[in-house]
Formats: C-alpha cells, sequence, structure tokens
C-alpha cells in the first residue's frame, strides 16, 4: 500500500513528517512524498529520502497513493486525481458548512477528516484537536507575553517589588488548560471559568482560581462538549467576566461550541474598562470570536488594549505540529487499516463519525 503525503495549502503543516514516514516503511508501506511539502514546517525533501520515502511530483501523489494525507484544504483539481478507492485524510472542518465540505463530500474518493473524532478514550492518541489546542494554548501566552509591556512573575527589584501579572483564562478545555499552566509557570496569578464545572478540579490543580457562575447548562450527551446557555445565565456571566477581566493585565479566550458561532464573552465595554496596556488573545476569532471586535489574524489596538485574533497559533509552532499531527495521522491509520483498505472497520466510531458521507450533528449555518 502507498502513502501519499501533499503541501497542506492554508496551514503551516505538513501531514507526515520524516520521523513518522519511517514507521510507515517499517510497517512496509511505500511512501511518497509531494516536493516540497514538509518545506514550510522544517522538514527538507531531502531529510524523507533520508529515512527511505520517494519525494515526487503533487499529481503523482495525488494519482498514484492509496492513502494520500493533507491539512485544511483540498481543490476541486486535485479531488478530480484521486482514484476511487482512495482514502483521504484531513482535518477538513466538517462542522462547518463550506462549498469544500460540499466537494469533498461528492468526491469518489474515501474522504475522512480527523476534527469530528469521538472524545472517546481510544480515539486519544489519534485526537488532532487535542494536539494543536495544546501547542495553541501555551503559544496564546507567549504571544500576549510579547504584547504585554511588563512581567509574568512577581518581581524584586532594586527599584522596588513589581506585583505578578494577572491571567484570566475563558474557556478550559484542552487549550485554556494548556494556556493556565503555561502561564502559571511563567509566574502570573491565573483565573479561569469555563461553563462545564467538571473543568473546576482540573483548574484549581494548575493552581488557578475557577471563577463560578451558578446554573450553567450540561448536557451529558454533548460528548464532553459545551451547549449553548440560557439568556440569564449568560447575563450573570458576563457581570462576573466583565468584573474579572477589569482586574486582569491578560485575558485568554479559548470558548468553543463545535460547529456553531463562539460564544460572545468580552463586550466593547468590557475591552474599553480594562487597564491600558492589557492583551486579549481571542483564539476563538476564525468562529465569531470571543471578544466583541478581534479580527483572525489580526493585532488590533483599542484605546491602549491589544487584541491579538488568532485561532490557529499552532501554525506559529510548525515543527511540533507537524509532528504530533503526522503521529495521530499514523495512530488513526494504524487502526482503522488493519485488515486492509477495502475492510474498514464501519462498525467503530472512530470511522463512522470521521468518514465525510456521514452527517455531522451539528453545522454552522
Ligand atoms: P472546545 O475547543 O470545543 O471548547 C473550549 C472550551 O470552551 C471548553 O472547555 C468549553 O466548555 C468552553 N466553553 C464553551 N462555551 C463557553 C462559554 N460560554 N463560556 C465559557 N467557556 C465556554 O473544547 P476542547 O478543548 O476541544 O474540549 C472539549 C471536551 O473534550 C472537553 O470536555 C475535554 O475534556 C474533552 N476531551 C476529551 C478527550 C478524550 O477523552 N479523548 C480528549 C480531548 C478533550
Amino acid at each position: 500500500m502507498v502513502i501519499g503525503v501533499v503541501r497542506c495549502e492554508e496551514e503551516n503543516l505538513v501531514a507526515l513528517v520524516p520521523q513518522v514516514a519511517s514507521r510507515y516503511i517499517k510497517d512496509e508501506f511505500q511512501v511518497i512524498v509531494e516536493s516540497g511539502a514538509g518545506l514550510d514546517s522544517g522538514y527538507s525533501d531531502e531529510s524523507y529520502e533520508s529515512v527511505g520515502a520517494i519525494v515526487t511530483s503533487r499529481s503523482k501523489v495525488l494519482s498514484k497513493a492509496n492513502v494520500v494525507l493533507t491539512g485544511v484544504a483540498i481543490s476541486a483539481s486535485d479531488l478530480e486525481q484521486l482514484g476511487q478507492d482512495t482514502l483521504l485524510v484531513g482535518k477538513f472542518n466538517g462542522r462547518v458548512k463550506s462549498n469544500q465540505l460540499n466537494l469533498l463530500k461528492s468526491s469518489r474518493a474515501k474522504v475522512v477528516s480527523l476534527d469530528l473524532l469521538p472524545r472517546t478514550t481510544i480515539a486519544q492518541s489519534m485526537d488532532v484537536l487535542s494536539s494543536l489546542a495544546s501547542l495553541s494554548g501555551y503559544k496564546a501566552v507567549i504571544s500576549a507575553a510579547e504584547e504585554f509591556a511588563g512581567y509574568f512573575p512577581m518581581l524584586t527589584t532594586s527599584a522596588g517589588t513589581i506585583p505578578p501579572a494577572r491571567v484570566l483564562v475563558l474557556g478550559a478545555g484542552v487549550a485554556g488548560l494548556q494556556a493556565i499552566a503555561t502561564a502559571k509557570r511563567l509566574g502570573a496569578i491565573v483565573e479561569a471559568f469555563d461553563v462545564r464545572t467538571a473543568v473546576k478540579e482540573e483548574v484549581q490543580s494548575l493552581g488557578a482560581n475557577f471563577i463560578e457562575v451558578e446554573g450553567s447548562e450540561e448536557d451529558q450527551n454533548a460528548g464532553g462538549y459545551a451547549v449553548e446557555q440560557s439568556e440569564a445565565y449568560v447575563a450573570k456571566q458576563k457581570q462576573l467576566i466583565h468584573d474579572t477581566a477589569v482586574k486582569a493585565d491578560i485575558v485568554i479566550t479559548t470558548a468553543n461550541i463545535p460547529g456553531r458561532v463562539a460564544p460572545k464573552l468580552i463586550e466593547k465595554q468590557t475591552v474599553l474598562d480594562m487597564k491600558n496596556g492589557s492583551v486579549i488573545v481571542d483564539m476563538a476569532a476564525a468562529s465569531g470570536g470571543n471578544c466583541d471586535g478581534s479580527v483572525e489574524g489580526e493585532i488590533l489596538d483599542i484605546d491602549g488594549v491589544k487584541i491579538i485574533g488568532d485561532s490557529k497559533l499552532y501554525n506559529k509552532m510548525g515543527k511540533q505540529a507537524s509532528l504530533l499531527y503526522s503521529s495521530n495521522i499514523y495512530n488513526f491509520l494504524k487502526y482503522i487499516l488493519r485488515d486492509g483498505l477495502e475492510e474498514l472497520p464501519f462498525e467503530s466510531d472512530i470511522v463512522s463519525q470521521t468518514l465525510l458521507k456521514h452527517e455531522p450533528s451539528t453545522v454552522i449555518a
């Protein structure tokens, strides 16, 4: 069987790094790589050749490989070159309605989108969302520290004592917990909020203070994800977040509801009331934003408060992100190809939920 990898369009990521290519080769797969596929994330053509992969053109990879690996985007002309039994693996935002999703669903190839993996124990080693969210959570703190004109830790200097920075993290999923841990390691005072009260203990175990709003809606059938909240709850939540944010130096927002527009947690007035020199990192900017006025890919200055809009901070750690992404895909393929490409285990939710011919349950209109 031939595993092929093409350059990821739109992201600084490659779906197969040389270390993982050598694992496929050891498992007796042939590996072919589009020339330049890994360059943006720090992997040269020679590094693939040195582990036994063949470097060739994009069209050869698309037409010859039985399994084609990529990232978030693929063009219609690429799709046309895939054979009927080819398995295309990527993370195509399978919950968000788009022209690309329609194209992928009508492709004659079998397409799997790894962002639809169930959050189960068995799928943990394949969980690309967790790998990338964790990198992004870390980078959010580092990016905020770069923009913040102050120290994170408390420091006693000859000129006097500098108090520690105050960091507020909104949303304590994978990215939020990593942001909390990173900010704590840098010496900040950290507070965090999430609608899922189940995360309270995790937040506290990282040394942060969990700020609580009573009466949140939780749904045991939501696969561990958050659900939309009542108006009364949202009003209480907004007040508490406002009161905490205006005392913070850094606010990092990571709140998402899969397939829906992100909840608005920081209002314009809160930004205006925040201290001059504060920094907000909005990691939900691409899905509508948690902060009023944030723009994906831009750093704005609103009345002395910087707002970084970046939902893909892992792109700034392309080498590491590619290694994790590749390893997750390897674990996924090892599981689903155990009886060959013709005998995919459709009874497993790992296959049935990621194959794009199955409609995901929530879709952004
Ligand atoms: P996500 O990226 O979908 O959302 C980030 C966080 O925002 C979540 O913690 C969510 O509760 C929170 N949020 C949503 N609306 C909010 C609001 N209005 N105010 C404040 N916070 C809000 O979540 P992520 O990081 O992908 O994790 C989702 C779930 O999956 C979590 O329960 C996590 O523990 C679980 N998980 C399970 C894994 C496994 O067992 N294999 C692996 C990774 C995650």
